[in-house]
């Protein structure tokens, strides 16, 4: 077999047969075929296309190229939620332990920001002292005597997705949707866990910009996921508006916490409560309406509160600043970002809010660069608010005046005033199953 042949192939239109893909695939991991090769293939796939099979077994090479994690010595249903990414995007903080109160089991591995998007392991290693990296049997022992670990990924997890990843970043390859399915899925499927939530998100803060885009990526997914054997679903969700109303990582640890003692912004609640309830239901525990009574009262009662806390602790940090939010380190300097005009702000673009906040240390531009955990931004109006010339729009916070300057440009740049008000976008659009 020539790789020469297997791009011609793609490149012309053809369906590539699975030892065609596992050859690629497996060549590449081991340094048999070179970068420029795969970029082509990269290339020929972008322009056209895969099916649902050659992406299935494209996302099964993948998984395979690494550790298959085995969850068997955790008991009971072990129930995963992938996002795909935004501005503000808190939501594992709150629903792994909505889910986690409610009796699932999430053995989770989460990533780190990069660009414009925050990363949940970023968010977690705010809290002082909590350790995201964890041998096997101590992930599983923490899973089986709380319900819940959230862990950094391990370094053999689908290492064919880490250098195609890297590659497509610098092909412009990565807006693909073939591509985004199997590298988040090859992901999730060696992570091993029964269930899988996905939360696709959609519009300006999104890989996803558009709602159809969106859920033709949310279809593959759901069809990998259910033809690997896993019980599997999506929900397509704004992220035309920033999630909530902090960015940044200890900031979103903040707001997490507060929505968990029931005082969080009303998008953010209203989104965590239906992930939640999706992860419930995919597990097997009732009807969705009984799912999200459960969630509910685990909201209520404050046992999600306190598995957060307990998550926490047993990943050696301190539960107290959870509990206690105003024990997290405040960033040192802060200005707030004034309206220049009256009127009703009618569009944020939220991957350049998410750009404005990493300029202020809040996210990485290269991997190997540290975050601020206490940089960002608090969002004061958002879109469908009316502001008055001189009000406040938002703070930023950051640990050095001169990131200011430039993070204020790129964040005036994203909004939109009008005199009409805008109308009101759904948080939720679409579920996938
Ligand atoms: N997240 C991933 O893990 N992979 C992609 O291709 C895009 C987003």
């Amino acid at each position: 077999m020539r790789m020469y042949d297997i791009i011609m192939k793609k490149r012309n239109g053809g369906t590539l047969a699975e030892e065609e893909l596992r050859f690629a695939v497996n060549g590449y991991v081991t340094g048999k075929i070179p970068d420029y090769q795969i970029s082509a293939l990269l290339m020929a796939v972008w322009f056209q296309g895969m099916n649902d099979t050659e992406t299935a077994v494209l996302t099964d090479a993948m998984a395979k190229s690494g550790d298959m994690v085995d969850l068997s010595p955790i008991e009971g249903v072990k129930v995963d939620k992938h996002s795909t990414g935004g501005v503000g995007d808190k939501t594992t903080l709150v629903v792994a332990p909505l889910a986690a109160a409610c009796g699932v089991k999430v053995a989770k591995m989460s990533g780190r920001g990069l660009g414009h998007t925050g990363g949940t392991v970023d968010k977690l290693e705010s809290i002082p002292g909590l350790r995201t990296a964890f041998g096997q049997q101590e992930f599983f022992d923490i899973v089986n005597r709380t319900g819940i670990c959230v862990a950094g990924q391990s370094g053999n997890l689908a290492p064919a997705d880490k250098k195609l990843y890297a590659l497509r970043d610098v092909t412009a390859t990565v807006d693909s949707i073939p591509l985004i399915a199997s590298s988040i899925m090859s992901k999730k499927l060696a992570a091993g866990s029964d269930c899988i939530l996905l939360d696709v998100k959609t519009g300006s803060g999104a890989f996803m910009k558009s709602l159809e885009d969106s859920i033709a990526l949310a279809e593959k997914m759901v069809a990998i996921g259910e033809h690997a054997g896993r019980k599997t679903a999506a929900l397509i969700t704004n992220m035309d508006i920033p999630l909530g109303n902090y960015i940044g990582n200890s900031l979103e640890v903040i707001e997490a916490a507060e929505t968990l003692k029931g005082k969080g912004p009303e998008d953010l609640t209203e989104v965590c409560l239906s992930l939640a309830a999706n992860m419930l239901y995919l597990a097997g525990r009732g009807s969705m309406g009984e799912c999200m009574a459960q969630v509910q009262a685990a909201l209520r009662d404050g046992s999600a509160l306190e598995k957060l806390v307990e998550m926490a602790e047993a990943q050696g940090g301190d539960g107290s600043v959870i509990r206690d939010t105003s024990l997290f380190p405040r960033a040192p300097y802060e200005y707030q970002v004034r309206a220049s005009c009256e009127g009703w702000i009618t569009r944020m673009d939220t991957e350049a809010v998410g750009i404005s906040s990493a300029l202020l240390g809040a996210g990485r531009t290269a991997k190997e660069d540290s975050v601020d955990y206490s940089a960002g931004i608090i969002l004061k109006k958002k879109t469908g608010d009316y502001v008055r010339e001189g009000e406040a729009l938002a703070v930023l916070l950051a640990s050095e005046k001169t990131l200011f300057g430039e993070s204020e440009k790129v964040f005036m740049g994203a909004l939109e005033f009008s005199g009409q008000k805008p109308e009101r976008e759904p948080l939720i659009f679409a579920r996938v199953e």
